[in-house]
């Protein structure tokens, strides 16, 4: 896809980080763009931002863990725009992982794999039929993580297990599509090269009453809730965290949809080395060890 003007984008998990940018990135390419997320109060400020720079835009109410509420969407923005032609299956939360996996709170557990995986999957059910259904070309990117789908990090299992669920699901997605010869074409993104400076850290602000945590042992807190948190926390032992801006992944995820690209993905020699140790330690049958982190 080269041309973005006129075409529709539907954004979950849009009202902020990756989500808000890439409303920004396509709606400057002359996208009309519809927003998704739970965060009201975020999704006022994404509406009015976007406003303000003459983006044609709604921003909905959209709960990606509900099937009605994402059919919601669909529907409004087809009422409303009379279409799509970009889905972005974004929305994700992290529950704030640390200490043993055995302590954890079970609605941790639920939490995550209700927004990261349900919502991928209920995305998969309520935009594929009706992307199909048009016959036009169009793009569906699910966003996953390298933590997960390419690596495992350490200390944040309930994450990384979603993740690793999400590039079965994307790959297979697309498997099913070339194979028919459909018009829709799946993309995996990865936001990155660096950890994004997000809300993601500090999740907790969306999560819902009925999944806080039931677990109040002290094993189970992080104490991060930002990136500037994480750069602390690496300044203490001696690490300079590098860190990528929300604007650069949305910028490599639009250049990526105009080549047809399936991986949204951006490496360093660094994060290639990872991959690659991996990946030597599978054929290899080494004991794994874990990446370090940054
Ligand atoms: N920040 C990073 O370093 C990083 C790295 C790899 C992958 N990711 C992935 O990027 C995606 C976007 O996250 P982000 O980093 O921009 O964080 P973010 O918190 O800034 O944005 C996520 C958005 O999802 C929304 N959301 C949460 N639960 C929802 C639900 N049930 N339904 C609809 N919307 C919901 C939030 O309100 C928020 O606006 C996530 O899938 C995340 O896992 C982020």
């Amino acid at each position: 896809m080269q041309d973005f003007t006129d075409k529709v984008a539907v954004i979950t998990g849009g009202a902020s980080g990756v989500g808000r940018s890439l409303a920004f990135a396509l709606g400057r390419r002359g996208a009309k763009i519809v927003v998704g997320d739970v965060d009201r109060n975020a999704l006022t400020t994404v509406a009015a931002d976007l406003a303000a720079e003459g983006i044609t835009a709604i921003a909905e109410f959209c709960d990606v863990t509900s099937v009605d509420s994402l059919n919601a969407v669909a529907d409004k923005a087809i009422a409303e725009f009379g279409g799509m032609h970009l889905v972005f299956a974004n929305a994700g939360i992290g529950a704030g992982e640390s200490g043993n996996m055995w302590d954890y709170s079970d609605k941790d557990w639920q939490w995550t794999l209700n927004v990261n995986l349900w919502g991928v999957i209920n995305s998969i059910k309520v935009f594929m039929p009706r992307l199909i259904e048009q016959g036009v070309e169009s793009h569906f990117a699910i966003t996953g993580s390298g933590n997960g789908a390419l690596i495992v990090l350490p200390d944040c299992p309930v994450y990384t297990a979603t993740k690793a669920a999400v590039q079965s699901i994307t790959e297979n997605l697309h498997f099913q599509v070339a194979a028919q010869q459909l018009p829709v074409k799946i993309s995996a993104l990865f936001p990155g090269p660096y950890v994004v400076d997000t809300g993601l850290f500090n999740s907790g602000r969306v999560r819902p009453e009925e999944l806080q945590k039931d677990f109040q042992g002290d094993g189970n807190e992080t104490g991060i809730n930002s990136v500037d948190d994480m750069k602390k926390m690496a300044a203490e032992y001696g690490i300079e965290m590098n860190v990528t801006h929300p604007d650069e992944v949305a910028e490599m995820a639009v250049a990526g949809i105009e080549q047809d690209q399936f991986w949204l993905l951006k490496t360093t020699p660094e994060t290639d080395a990872k991959i690659q140790a991996r990946t030597d330690m599978i054929l290899n049958r080494t004991t794994p060890v874990p990446p370090a982190l940054g």
